[in-house]
């Protein structure tokens, strides 16, 4: 997978649990994947696989009582023309490394903006605060970058916008706010979870232009988080398909959407809507049979397998599969379809 490209963040065995009164939920458990230079990664998965928490594990904002366990995630840092690896699992979350980081070098764009965006300081003043944090300008010229950056998303008015707050702006104008102030110290990733999600159908369709435009702009990598399997196609090259905080396929989005392998692939792949359609949410789940196991009790074995169609007693409910690459940059963990394929 895009192995000519140099590798930007390898997540390897990455567990992020959650330590409740109930129980522990192991949100993240081993997750694997790698993100290289410039790549567009698709992260899908149904509602509750441990894609938002995968996110805020990279970005070491993971909230209490969650804490990641293990693993590592590997960030490929350019530093004057050197490469320095460095494992963000081992940073405290407020370290001055983390910080110089998270927002300058790896940004993120969520669901829901007004979430992110703060109430109480204008739009411009939160870009230039961003601004002002990682790039040392003074507030004239990072007033003039804000409104640069609000143009370069598509602001209708930029320099009147940039004295306004969140809630005077309609949901498309303030997913593009946050895109910009995301944009705003030219991360080498940003990571898109769900970023239209909460918009309308033509508005969703506007932001997903706007992000493949700055991508070939801007050349930065994009962790493109969503459970729209019809986004992924318009939007990524690879993919990385989520059950229950694990990576179950990986492959280039050609040979993910024409030769899926594993049997939740290919039910997710059944349910796909068509770009925008509204009633998303009840096609994907009436056609992948069954439930999202418990997340305090997961399955043994494959924990897909009391979902599946094609499981095999006494071995896809016993032994969890490996991951197996069955192709060059095809991988899947399912002992049923890694052995037909291989
Ligand atoms: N703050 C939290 N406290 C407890 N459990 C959480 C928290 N955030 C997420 N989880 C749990 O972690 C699992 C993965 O969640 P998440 O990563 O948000 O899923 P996704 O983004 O794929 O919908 C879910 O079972 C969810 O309930
Ligand atoms: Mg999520």
């Amino acid at each position: 997978m895009n192995n000519n490209r140099e590798l930007l963040v390898e997540v390897k065995n990455l567990k992020t649990y959650f330590f409740l009164d109930e129980g522990t939920v192991r949100a993240v458990d081993g997750a694997e994947f790698t993100i290289h230079r410039g790549e567009t990664l698709g992260v899908v998965g149904e509602s509750g696989c441990g894609k938002s928490v995968t996110a805020r594990s990279i970005l070491n904002i993971v909230p209490k009582p969650g804490k990641t366990v293990e693993g590592q995630i590997l960030y490929h840092r350019q530093i004057k023309g050197r490469t320095e690896v460095i494992d963000l699992t081992k940073l405290a979350p407020q370290s001055d490394e983390m910080r110089s980081i998270r927002g300058a070098e790896i940004a993120m764009v969520f669901q829901e903006p007004m979430t992110s965006l703060s109430p109480v300081h204008t739009i411009g003043n939160q870009i230039m605060e961003a601004i002002q944090l990682h790039q040392g300008l003074d507030k004239a010229a990072a007033r003039e970058l804000a409104i640069e950056m609000l143009k370069l998303v598509g602001m209708p008015l930029p320099d009147r916008i940039v004295d306004q707050y969140a809630h005077q702006l309609s949901g498309g104008m303030r997913q593009r706010a946050m895109i910009a102030m995301a944009l705003s110290c030219h991360p080498s990733l940003l990571i898109a979870d769900e970023p239209t999600t909460a918009l309308d159908v033509t508005t969703e369709a506007q932001i997903l232009k706007l992000m493949r435009h700055l991508q070939d702009e801007l050349g930065m990598a994009i962790m493109y988080i969503t459970h729209n399997l019809g986004v992924v196609a318009q939007m990524t090259e690879n993919v990385v398909v989520m059950y229950m905080g694990k990576v179950v396929e990986q492959a280039d989005v050609d040979t993910l959407f024409y030769q899926p392998l594993h049997p939740y692939t290919q039910a997710l792949l059944q349910s796909i809507p068509r770009l925008g359609q509204k009633t998303r949410e009840k096609r994907r789940l009436a056609s992948i049979r069954g439930m999202v196991p418990d997340p305090y009790a997961l399955p043994q074995g494959c924990t897909f397998h009391p979902r599946c169609s094609v499981m095999i007693p006494g071995v896809c409910n016993v032994e969890e599969p490996a991951m197996l690459e069955v192709a060059p940059g095809h991988k899947v963990r399912c002992h049923v379809c890694a052995g037909a394929k291989a």
